[in-house]
């Protein structure tokens, strides 16, 4: 018992001392000239990605869900009677169960591309809205959820190198992402200056059209999930030395 309660403690320990030796325990290190090193960063982000679940200190990652997204517009045809909605605060849960898919890189130019999948995001917010949809005047508020099912996302990244002492940093030139969702449900409720017809007949609408209506989500969609990639990649290439990460 004694023996075993010894083995448990030295375990802990070693573990414990492990990560105190490796302040960036948080992350595979790959090889520049590994052949499969597009199967070496996948396996490294998706092992951050793993650790980031627990939390990371070390980067102020603490809290990963849910993400929370100011604000989004969304216009449906024009002149004074085209429909509108703005969605704000948005609270979007289940992005910290993605999965890297797939890496593509040359590592000589600093180019990286990311396919992640997430297998499902539910989403709710407020909104306000004005104008006419499907001959109903649909101007009002309440609150939206969305449940979206199959994520597909691609994430490019260009960065360049710069020294900082006797260590390379890199710094973030350009990042770009696309995505795409299999299912999508959504609805409104808590309608308020609206009543039950009204709010029957934004559901049919929102809907049967939910594919559509992403699509004019998607601008403004994007440019908001960019700033948060691009804070979130500035972060890691800002405390992870890039020979810690590419050797
Ligand atoms: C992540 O996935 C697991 C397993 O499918 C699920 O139980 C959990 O609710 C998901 N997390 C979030 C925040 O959606």
């Amino acid at each position: 018992m004694a023996k075993l309660k010894f083995i448990i403690v030295s375990i802990i320990f070693s573990v414990h001392s492990c990560f105190a030796q490796n302040p960036l325990y948080f992350l595979k290190q790959c090889q520049r000239d590994d052949p499969n090193i597009n199967v070496c960063l996948k396996q490294s982000a998706n092992f951050l990605v793993a650790n980031m679940r627990r939390g990371i200190p070390e980067l102020g990652i603490t809290e990963p869900e849910p993400i929370i997204i100011d604000e989004i517009g969304i216009a449906l045809g024009s002149g004074p009677d085209g429909y509108r909605a703005s969605f704000r605060n948005i609270h979007a849960y289940g992005v910290s169960n993605i999965t890297v898919t797939g890496v593509r890189s040359d590592v000589d130019s600093n180019q990286f591309q990311f396919t992640l999948y997430i297998p499902k995001i539910s989403a709710r917010a407020n909104y306000e809205s004005s104008g006419v949809l499907m001959l109903v005047q649909a101007s009002g508020g309440g609150e939206y959820w969305g449940e979206y099912e199959g994520i597909k996302c691609k994430v490019y990244i260009r960065a360049s190198p710069h020294r900082i002492g006797q260590r390379a940093f890199l710094t973030l030139q350009q990042i770009k992402m696309d995505f795409s969702v299999k299912n999508i449900r959504m609805g409104v409720e808590n309608v308020h200056n609206g009543n039950s017809v009204i709010q029957a007949a934004l559901n049919l609408f929102i809907n049967s059209n939910a594919q559509e209506l992403l699509k004019e989500m998607k601008p403004d969609l994007k440019k908001k999930l960019i700033v948060l990639m691009r804070n979130f990649v500035e972060n890691l290439f800002a405390n992870i030395p890039y020979d810690a990460w590419i050797s």
